[in-house]
């Protein structure tokens, strides 16, 4: 075969090989008919081998003349997958559950909450609602805010219930939130109604129910004509609000240098309905709401007159009733960093969503 028929035996070979290719109608049509051109034993394939029988002064113009062809046959091959591979795209798109990129995606509500969070948030729109404030302190706190305004001088045997973590500063990590009272006190003076959540520290060797980091949530209340019965109406409704039912409580008299009298409320443990578990330490009963009527000097470290003025405080431990509320039997879980010990959006309160995301 010389140059001449060659090139004729190219053209049809296109031609054909057009007309192959321009019936495939699927991927995988294609590439069933592919060998038949170019493939080793396809027709291109065995015009390559007969190069070797041309003069040498023609193997040259032979060879360009069988790559030309044979790029022309790829392409025809390369060009129809691309038409094939985007009606089907646009098959699969106009079926009629197709998905549709260009709608508006539905947000999922993000991230779960830590229990503690949870509660706090609650217990803040619980009291927002009978006009408290959300007040703040610092977590590194003075002797005196923490202690000696509490009405708990330097050689109190009560320094002793509370193991500090003291800082080389001569600060210390608070132990309790009840320095936010006196701060507050003297921050805005009577009438004062407000909630204070925060983190605390104590030295304290951990258990299933004692970390050294742990959040309470103090309660001030300073008016004229404040009494206990305002103190056990709010503490009701507190617990009440929180666990959306009637909780068991006891109230026993409790020993705080900052209150007179002081009062220890205990719920009934709701990690074992009562019968006593390592949570209540086996007694059925967790002490969750430590409280009573302000100390008259503790008004006087924060200069309001306890003759003009009396008040009632509360330090709910936080941490605690988020344990009771989500059923977490073990402290330690709560600043494990696990997540399965997280609060989904469903689980929280409606009105929380909307406030807080
Ligand atoms: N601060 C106390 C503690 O951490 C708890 C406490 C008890 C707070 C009685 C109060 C209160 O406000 O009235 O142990």
């Amino acid at each position: 075969m010389d140059i001449k028929q060659l090139k004729h035996a190219l053209i049809d070979i296109e031609t054909q090989a057009r007309q192959a290719v321009e019936a495939a109608s699927t991927l995988e049509q294609l590439r069933r008919v592919r060998p038949r051109f170019l493939g080793r034993k396809g027709s291109l394939g065995q015009l390559m081998a007969t190069i070797r029988d041309y003069p040498p002064e023609q193997r040259g113009l032979a060879g360009q003349t069988l790559n030309a062809a044979s790029q022309a046959v790829t392409r025809l091959f390369a060009d129809h997958q691309k038409r094939i591979e985007s009606s089907e795209v646009a098959a699969e798109a106009s079926r009629a559950d197709a998905f549709d990129a260009s709608l508006p995606g539905v947000r999922p509500p993000l991230g779960n909450v830590h229990p503690v969070t949870a509660v706090q948030w609650e217990i803040e729109h619980v009291f927002q609602r009978l006009g408290f404030t959300v007040e703040a302190g610092p977590e590194m706190e003075s002797e005196y805010y923490n202690f000696e305004a509490l009405n708990i001088p330097a050689m109190h045997p009560a320094r002793d219930l509370q193991d500090t973590f003291w800082l080389s500063n001569g600060m210390l990590l608070r132990t309790h939130t009840s320095p936010v009272q006196v701060r507050t006190m003297e921050k805005f003076g009577p009438p004062i109604r407000c909630i204070v959540p925060g983190r605390c520290f104590r030295y304290e060797t951990v258990d299933a129910s004692h970390e050294t980091t742990f959040h309470q949530c103090e309660g001030l209340v300073v008016d004229r004509n404040i009494s206990i019965a305002n103190l056990i109406a709010v503490m009701r409704l507190l617990l009440r609000e929180v666990f959306k039912r009637d909780v068991k409580i006891r109230l026993r008299p409790g020993y705080f240098p900052f209150v007179e009298p002081g009062f220890e409320l205990d719920m009934s443990c709701l990690i074992c309905g009562g019968s006593g578990c390592p949570t209540c330490k086996k007694s059925g009963w967790v002490e969750i709401l430590p409280c009573g009527m302000v100390h008259p000097n503790v008004l006087r470290y924060g200069g309001i007159d306890p003759h003009e003025y009396t008040g009632f405080a509360f330090g709910l431990g936080l941490t605690r009733l988020a344990m009771m509320k989500y059923g977490v039997s073990d402290i330690r879980v709560m600043n494990s960093g696990d997540v399965r010990a997280l609060v989904p959006p469903s689980r929280l309160a409606g009105s929380m969503i909307v406030e807080k995301q």
